[in-house]
């Protein structure tokens, strides 16, 4: 069988991972999820009481620390030198810090290399914001998923609702949304853009099986063409 890497980039909320994970399954592919390993470093980060944040001080955390990603039936488990830290990683506190962790050029070189390793025996679908313009230029399938911002914001109420957290309004989510959507985008070092040659889908008025078929159908094109 044929192998190649999907590069999966976007704003934050934009269903990345829920898509990622399901196209990397029905083609039998890793998933891997590089918004966890900045949350990783970044948990590492607090943890270690490291404040108040300095570059120099995260990279060396970033180099010393070992990130596994293992791969679940419900998504990936994310170890840091052992210890599962995979629902840590989505509190509130560490995607307030993460922004300003991912903007980091020292660390993002070091988890770009190591992306670049997982990347390098193909069969990958990894996501993020600067997979298809850095890490995995040479991705043989590039999406670009966005959707709206009151969307995004909406499908996360729903999602925190379901789980019982009540912590926030529609109208705090669409706020916070924005405000990383402008971290990501306006950030010096290798800022959220679509690459050129990566296939924008808006996702604000699909179903998840929708876009995961319109991803699959381009995959099928590209294997059968070359
Ligand atoms: O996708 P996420 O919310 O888990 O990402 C967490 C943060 O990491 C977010 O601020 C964007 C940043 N990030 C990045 O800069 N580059 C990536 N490849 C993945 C995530």
């Amino acid at each position: 069988m044929e192998t190649y890497n999907i590069a999966i980039d976007g704003p934050a909320g934009a269903g990345k991972s829920t898509i990622a994970r399901l196209v990397a399954r029905a083609l039998g592919f890793i998933y891997v999820d590089t918004g966890a390993m900045y949350r990783a470093v970044t948990w590492k980060v607090l943890q270690e009481d490291r404040l108040p944040i300095q570059e120099s001080v995260v990279a060396d955390v970033a180099r010393g620390m070992n990130i596994e990603l293992i791969p679940h039936a419900e998504g990936q488990h994310v170890l840091v030198d052992g210890v599962d830290v995979t629902k840590l990683i989505r509190s509130t506190t560490i995607t307030n810090h993460v922004s300003e962790i991912a903007a980091m050029g020292e660390v993002r070189s070091i988890l770009v290399a190591r992306q670049k390793q997982m990347a390098a025996g193909k069969g990958v679908v990894m996501d993020g914001r600067d997979i298809g313009t850095k890490v995995i230029p040479d991705a043989e399938v590039k999406i670009y998923l966005t959707a709206s911002v009151s969307q995004r914001a909406e499908r996360r109420f729903k999602e925190m609702q379901s789980s019982g957290d009540d912590s926030v309004t529609l109208e705090q989510l669409q706020q916070d949304i924005k405000r990383r959507d402008q971290m990501d985008q306006e950030r010096e070092i290798s800022p959220l853009v679509r690459a050129h040659d990566a296939l924008l889908l808006d996702s604000t008025l699909m179903t998840v099986p929708e876009v995961v078929d319109t991803i699959l159908g381009l995959c099928r094109d590209k294997v059968r063409g070359g």
